[in-house]
């Protein structure tokens, strides 16, 4: 595909084909873009106790911030769907943690892509206890 987030896309259509989906053969990958301009990828990883399994979104999250990167301009998420798929809500608000300003760019099987914004999909977010609307993910431990 061509676009201002092709890399972005391609590496989370990569990160996709190292799925771990057994149970829901629903394979998903996600590529962060950091604001170092590094890419995080991650990948669904099930579980036989199927509540334990992790997003692709949730993996690259946790993969980037070990690698030392907690803010992030924009997330691609790649389906098999003809129609792209947008992030569940639990993966929606551990994002808002981290990139209350990210670009959420969706692909599925085909040229399809759609941009929005985190904001759009998680309208009103729950942010801090005392409403200062400050996430921590920036600067805290
Ligand atoms: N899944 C993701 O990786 N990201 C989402 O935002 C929604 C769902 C995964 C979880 C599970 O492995 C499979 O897709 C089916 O729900």
């Amino acid at each position: 595909m061509s676009g201002r987030f092709a890399e972005l896309v391609d590496a989370a259509r990569t990160a996709r084909t190292r799925s771990y989906s057994p149970y829901s053969h629903f394979a998903v990958g996600a590529a962060l873009l950091g604001v170092s301009g590094r890419i995080h990828a991650g990948t669904n990883v099930e579980n036989a106790s199927f509540g334990l399994s992790i997003c692709a979104e949730r993996a690259a999250l946790c993969r980037a911030v070990a690698e030392g990167e907690r803010a992030f301009t924009a997330i691609a998420v790649v389906t098999g769907e003809a129609r792209p798929t947008p992030p569940c809500g639990a993966c929606r608000q551990v994002l808002q943690e981290f990139a209350p300003g990210l670009t959420v760019v969706l692909a599925g099987a085909g040229d399809q892509v759609e941009e929005w914004t985190l904001a759009d999909l998680l309208p009103r977010a729950f942010t801090t206890f005392d409403g200062a609307g400050t996430p921590p993910g920036g600067g805290e431990e």
